[in-house]
């Protein structure tokens, strides 16, 4: 890819970002029958510093990709070719930037703080801690947010920070939240900020990719992947394309890693992968037992391609836990109707109660435990494979019936396809019905 120069980048940037990011409303053609009881949303204005001109250096941040290319399309990234109009190169980082576009449509937004039944604050909290994570700041990691705090709280407009001591504001950050929860007392830091340590933010509703076991202020959401159609029509070709593909591997696994000599989970995939070549096929109704997709150095990252063809042929995609938990590659895999394989409860059940109910994992997925593979010698192929082909049938029904409900449909979609709940829909109800529960808890007290 190339990429344009720095000046060209920022002076794009300004023409389609400035519009987006300054304005609060945007005109929706309106829909008789909305209610916006108990949803209406404030979105706070903020300085530019918080997010606009955190977007303008996007070719700035030392020991980090130039990601200025993700940023087109009002974080989609480019299309994955030109006369795609489903697919893009989306970055997940760039979920900060998707999330507050899909704000300015939001049905429901009041310009009065006052009617407001959650506040919206625009903060790139991701971007702007690759300063702190992989830049000159590395040791004031502790300092990460503590501006923002001080304007949200500044003495113009105290009220609607008071009004709830934070607990109606709400505000996402594109990354796990192992990234920001630096323990204070650590001088130097070891790695992360302290952004969700720091006691100021413990009453703001986090949304990130990956929560902590133990509920605090965040809660996870889907990560993007790269499919965002326009319309009813091009969301129902591809689910049409995904149930009627033929499935002739059974089990497919798409990472980099598990190389490592030491005993891990990845490392007996990759082992037993390998080793399926020398079990025979036949009469199982697949060509293969297990593909290998090899995503090692980054080359799947923006390359959709890459992966979304073999998991369209595959009836199961293993998603073990990498650095940590959680992986993009899980919806990836449910956008291709491939019945996700999971070995620990963090890497989904744990995490996206919203948008996956944790009482029908069973219907949609299987659970292998990873210490039965890694120490007692338990094949994943044989756990499969002993799935009666009905019963793998019905998951994969179960699995597509998820897909809108997951993914994030393109900016100023169709009326049609907004009237199915997507990701951010989704993400955005729980957030209202968390931050409501809690306000009444506060009352009640
Ligand atoms: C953007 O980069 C410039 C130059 O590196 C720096 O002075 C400025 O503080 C940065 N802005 C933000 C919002 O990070
Ligand atoms: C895609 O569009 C761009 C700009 O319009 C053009 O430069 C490029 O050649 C096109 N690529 C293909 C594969 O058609
Ligand atoms: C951060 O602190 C460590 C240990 O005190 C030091 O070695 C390192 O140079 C510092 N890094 C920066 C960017 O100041
Ligand atoms: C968070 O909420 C509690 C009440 O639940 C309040 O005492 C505290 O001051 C709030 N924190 C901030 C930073 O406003
Ligand atoms: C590979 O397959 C052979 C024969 O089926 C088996 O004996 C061996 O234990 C397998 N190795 C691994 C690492 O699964
Ligand atoms: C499996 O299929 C191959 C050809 O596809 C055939 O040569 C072989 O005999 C079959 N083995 C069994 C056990 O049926």
């Amino acid at each position: 890819m190339t990429m344009p120069p720095p000046l060209l980048t920022a002076t794009f940037l300004l023409l389609f970002l400035l519009t987006t990011i300054t304005t609060t409303t945007t005109s929706q053609e309106s829909d008789p029958e909305l209610d916006c009881t108990n949803k209406w949303i404030h979105i706070r204005r903020l300085p530019l510093q918080f997010n606009l001109d955190l977007l303008l250096n996007c070719s700035q941040y030392p020991l980090f990709d130039n990601f200025c290319n993700y940023l087109t399309n009002d974080g989609l990234g480019q299309k994955t070719h030109n006369n795609s109009h489903s697919w893009y190169r989306t970055d997940p980082f760039m979920l900060e930037l998707i999330f507050h576009r899909r704000m300015l449509e939001y049905p429901c937004l009041t310009s009065d703080p006052n009617l407001a039944n959650a506040i919206y604050i625009p903060y790139f909290a991701g971007i702007d801690s690759l300063k702190y994570l992989y830049g000159p700041q590395v040791n004031s990691s502790f300092l990460h947010g503590l501006d923002l705090y001080h304007y949200l709280v500044r003495m113009d407009t105290p009220s609607m920070w008071q009004k709830h001591f934070g607990h109606d504001h709400f505000l996402v950050i594109a990354r796990s939240a192992w990234d920001f929860i630096q323990p204070l007392s650590n001088d130097p830091p070891i790695f992360g900020t302290s952004f969700l340590e720091l006691p100021e933010f413990y009453n703001v509703t986090a949304l990130t990719f990956e929560a902590r076991a133990y509920p605090w202020q965040e809660r996870a959401i889907p990560y993007p992947t790269s499919f965002h159609p326009p319309n009813l029509a091009f969301l129902e070709s591809w689910v049409n394309r995904v149930r009627k593909s033929r499935r002739n591997a059974l089990m497919l696994f798409a990472a980099g890693g598990g190389i490592s000599a030491n005993p891990n989970i990845r490392r007996s995939i990759r082992l037993e992968c390998e080793n399926s070549t020398s079990i025979s096929a036949n009469g199982t109704g697949y060509d293969k037992l297990c593909e290998f997709v090899d995503c090692s150095n980054g080359v799947c990252e923006h390359d959709p391609i890459r992966f979304m063809k073999p998991m369209l042929q595959a009836s199961f995609c293993l998603q073990p836990p990498g650095d940590t938990p959680t992986r993009r590659s899980t919806f990836d895999g449910i956008i291709a109707g491939c019945i996700p394989v999971f070995f620990e409860e963090l890497t989904a059940k744990k995490q996206y109660g919203w948008h996956l109910p944790e009482e029908k994992y069973e219907e949609f997925s299987v659970f292998v435990p990873k210490e039965d593979v890694v120490f007692k010698g338990l094949r994943i192929l044989d756990v499969l494979m002993s799935i009666p082909r009905s019963e793998v049938r019905r998951m994969r029904e179960n699995v597509i019936e998820l897909i809108p409900r997951i993914m994030y449909r393109n900016h100023g979609s169709s009326l049609g396809l907004r009237s199915k709940k997507d990701a951010f829909d989704i993400a955005v109800e729980g957030t209202l019905q968390r931050i409501k529960s809690r306000i009444e808890e506060l009352a009640a007290q």
